[in-house]
């Protein structure tokens, strides 16, 4: 445990933002601290699992958890809030049962022991990772299968979005799709991962239309979480897990606490062009979940990406409040360097600290980035909960930070352009953090340029919402 001379924060206060929130909520919001800049203006969606359990049994992890949608909406220096869950089948069914009825990948068993789950390999689609609008289409993503529909005014649900047939309603989908600034068209993966893995591209328009589905086989488990997307390439990081999937076809173990690190084997590094056969290079073993963007520069590649040198295993029947998180890996930032044509990579640290979702300014995928926003620990040292904010000048190397510790626990940053201007940093940063002195959850607002300055809106909501994981932001606006 960490001891308290040296901890930012409580345990205690840690694990009040795990507490489901089961309402669903439609207001303007009163009460603010600060101002909104009158040029912010549009929709911030946000996901993450809203609900952490089906009747009285908690699920195994927070990654099982049911997604839930918020929509911030800013417009004329007022915003609104609205919450509501993805009504999958699965949720409708677990609703109406009052308990857990099917397996999550992370760690919910079903009830009832090994025989309960012998050779059920029916997993829930929580669809509780990302949230993104693509041509009048708002797409609430889970990786491992294709998308849900809601509506961006309502956040009804809709149904699975199969894009006119062109995928099933099973098949995968990233929850990490990249967007083209140039054209708008939103580029895509999906991974049916086994002994031999199967990559699938997809490219939505910006009308939400599917074209282009191509799809390539490649050796080994694929455990791809995000990639890198450039004008020439798809970027895939093939981290050296293997999977035994005898204990979760017998029901002992849930998928996720399946995998093992294979000590000594290289990360596989796979540079997909846009047409011909794909470069493989290697690197030393880690494991990416989360890239911040990657770039081309002459004959280089250059790819910024949390890199964990530790597979963070999940325990099987470990209670996820309970975790030291000492004891777990830390994420840190690296940048690769890779060279298609002489086959080789090297690579940098960029930041010795613990960090996780990264962001930058959209105008920037695919191309240079100056600048990315990240969130990062109160202080470099021994692991902890996210709790401040980091901005890295990527040319200078200068960091600023702002720190909500020690009773504030950050999400993932969004940075939002200021579309009166032109420098890369203009804009704000907004997150949602859980403040565990009221108990509550905040939307903050950030000037980029000057983050260290700390927030100049801190807007309180009604209640929290449970940690969430991924979201983006759209200009739209829906509200009246
Ligand atoms: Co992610």
């Amino acid at each position: 445990m960490v001891s308290a001379a040296t901890s930012t924060y409580s345990t205690a206060d840690w694990q009040l933002g795990y507490r489901s929130l089961s309402q669903e909520y439609d207001y303007w919001i009163s009460e603010l601290e600060g101002r909104i800049p009158a040029r912010l203006r549009g929709t911030l969606f946000r996901n993450g699992p809203g609900k952490l359990e089906a009747g009285s049994q908690r699920y195994g992890h927070p990654f099982d958890g049911d997604g839930m949608i918020c929509a911030i909406t800013f417009v004329d220096g007022k915003v609104h809030f609205r919450n509501r869950f993805v009504r999958t089948r699965e949720f409708e069914a677990e609703e109406k049962a009052g308990r857990v009825l099917y397996r999550g990948v992370f760690g919910t068993q079903k009830p009832g022991g090994w025989w309960a789950n012998f050779l059920d390999l029916k997993f829930k689609n929580p669809a509780n990772t990302n949230v993104i609008y693509q041509g009048e289409k708002l797409l609430a993503l889970w990786e491992a299968s294709a998308p849900y529909r809601l509506n961006p005014k309502t956040l009804a649900t809709e149904g699975i979005e199969t894009f006119a047939g062109g995928i099933a309603a099973h098949q995968p989908f990233t929850a990490h799709p990249r967007r083209d600034p140039a054209t708008g068209d939103l580029i895509a993966f999906g991974v049916r991962a086994a002994l031999n893995s199967t990559l699938l591209f997809y490219r939505l328009d910006p009308k939400g239309q599917l074209t282009e589905k191509r799809e390539y086989q490649i050796p080994g488990f694929a455990f791809l979480h995000d990639f890198v997307w450039t004008p020439h390439y798809r970027i895939f990081f093939q981290n050296p897990v293997a999977f035994n999937p005898l204990p979760f076809v017998l029901g002992w173990q849930s998928a996720g606490t399946c995998l093992t690190l294979k000590v000594g084997d290289p990360t596989r590094i796979w540079l997909f062009p846009n047409s011909g056969t794909p470069i493989q290079l290697e690197t030393e073993p880690g494991f990416v979940f989360h890239f911040v963007n990657g770039y081309e520069a002459g004959e280089q590649v250059i790819v910024d990406a949390i890199l964990y040198e530790e597979y963070p295993a999940l325990e099987p029947n470990a209670d996820y409040l309970q975790i030291d998180f000492t004891q777990i890996p830390a994420g840190k930032l690296w940048r690769f360097y890779l060279d298609p044509k002489a086959g080789t990579v090297s690579r940098e640290l960029l930041l010795d600290r613990s960090v996780e979702f990264p962001a930058i300014h959209p105008n920037c995928m695919g191309g240079s980035h100056r600048y990315l926003y990240i969130g990062t620990t109160h202080v470099p040292g021994p692991n902890a909960p996210l709790q401040a904010i980091l901005k890295l000048d990527t040319e200078t190397g200068r960091t600023q930070q702002y720190s909500f510790a020690p009773r504030g626990f950050v999400g993932e940053p969004v940075f939002i352009p200021d579309p009166d201007s032109h420098a890369e940093d203009e804009g704000w940063i907004v997150t949602v953090i859980f403040d565990a002195a009221s108990q509550r959850s905040q939307v903050v607002i950030l000037e980029a340029q000057d983050l260290a300055a700390g927030p100049i809106a801190r807007i309180p909501l009604r209640h929290h919402i449970p940690y969430g994981l991924h979201g983006s932001f759209t200009p739209q606006v829906w509200v009246e």
